[in-house]
């Protein structure tokens, strides 16, 4: 993509042309489970994301989005969310506010109608209403409990702040959804294919993890290969099959961008002449398979573990390995991999800044 070499200029045209894809023209409203912007919409997030990763240096020193508030809601830990929110608000001249519920900020009260006589102080109508006249946007990490996985599809945290807050809501990863990871996954697709990922061959495949984690990733991985309308091949143990209601409509997207989605239960078939292998612990979708109850047995991890073997049945023996991190070594990948020339985790993990600050641009410039 050739720039003007004004950036301020191709910055208005990139963030309208992001708007005219996805907000009609206006700011776009929120992004909750990834697929709202469309594929035109992506495409040109994506677009805007390289502009500000080539020009951030001269991006910075206008703060277009100074006067900006931000409110990071994180109810859940966080390295790369939080840290890249806040370093794509430092650049753009916006304020992050960071907020914790339950620490140094009131713990919220999610449920309707009850009797708020338990912990919790706050109603979340209130805290949405409230913090959405301070904050131009309300970004949201709250991971599913665990424990009731009909109740944690229902995201009860993020949709009650998109339902009572008055300025886009955008999730920060919830049970079902990351989609800033997944539009920096995209990212590094296209940066593994050297160009679109159309048609190209990618493996996302299960990987041990001693906790039963949330397929928030894997799915948002699977939307934006499906978008990109790639040759996505999904490895994972029979039980451990994604999100039904996901995949169906992935299945759609696909095949409508010219893509393929196939699953896979051998990872060696799976990865072999594939450009990039993305690894992730994920849990089954009912809850009676717990992945705690398979950890430890050796043939499982040996099976799964991303080795240098396998890369090694990748395109030309150089695919790229990417995994959204924090990433338990030797368990899901071996050092070798991780220290080796596959690994592409760091520059994944730029990728967040770059996608997130389009995005704030989009919304708030
Ligand atoms: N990938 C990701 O979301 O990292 P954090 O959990 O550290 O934010």
């Amino acid at each position: 993509m050739s720039e003007p070499t004004d950036p301020s200029n191709s910055l208005d045209a990139a963030v309208g042309r992001v708007r005219a894809a996805w907000g009609g023209g206006s700011p776009p409203g929120s992004l909750l489970d990834g697929w709202e912007p469309g594929a035109a919409g992506i495409d040109e997030v994506l677009r805007l994301a390289r502009l500000y990763r080539t020009h951030r240096r001269e991006i910075a020193r206008a703060r277009p989005l100074a006067g900006r508030v931000v409110a990071g809601i994180f109810f859940d830990p966080s390295l790369r969310t939080r840290a890249s929110m806040e370093a794509a608000c430092a650049r753009l001249g916006a304020h992050f506010l960071y907020l914790r519920p339950g620490e140094g900020s009131w713990s919220l009260e999610l449920r309707d109608g009850v009797r708020m006589d338990g912990a919790e102080p706050e109603h979340v109508r209130e805290a949405a209403r409230v913090l959405s006249r301070y904050a131009d946007l309300l970004a949201i990490r709250a991971f599913p409990g665990g424990r009731d996985l009909v109740e944690d599809r229902r995201e009860p945290a993020i949709r009650a702040f998109a339902a009572h807050a008055t300025v886009p809501v955008l999730s920060l990863e919830s049970a079902l959804a990351h989609p800033c990871q997944g539009l920096a996954d995209l990212m590094a697709f296209d940066q593994a294919a050297g160009g679109p990922p159309r048609g190209a061959p990618i493996c996302l495949t299960w990987a041990p993890h001693p906790r039963s984690l949330p397929q928030a990733v894997p799915l948002s991985v699977v939307r934006m290969a499906a978008v990109a309308g790639a040759d996505l091949r999904i490895a994972c143990p029979e039980g451990w099959d994604l999100d039904e209601e996901v995949m169906a409509r992935a299945r759609e997207v696909s095949a409508s961008r010219g893509g393929t989605i196939s699953v896979y239960r051998d990872p060696d078939e799976a990865v072999r002449g594939a450009i990039a292998v993305y690894a992730k612990g994920w849990g089954p979708s009912r809850p009676t398979e717990g992945i705690g109850e398979h950890y430890g047995a050796l043939p499982v991890l040996d099976r799964w573990r991303v080795t240098a073997r396998r890369m090694g049945l990748t395109a030309g023996g150089r695919g790229a390995f990417l995994h959204c991190l924090p990433v338990r070594r030797n368990v899901i990948v071996d050092d070798e991999v991780l220290d080796g020339p596959w690994s592409r985790v760091t520059e994944q993990a730029a990728n967040r800044e770059f996608v997130q600050a389009a995005l704030l641009l989009a919304w708030l410039l």
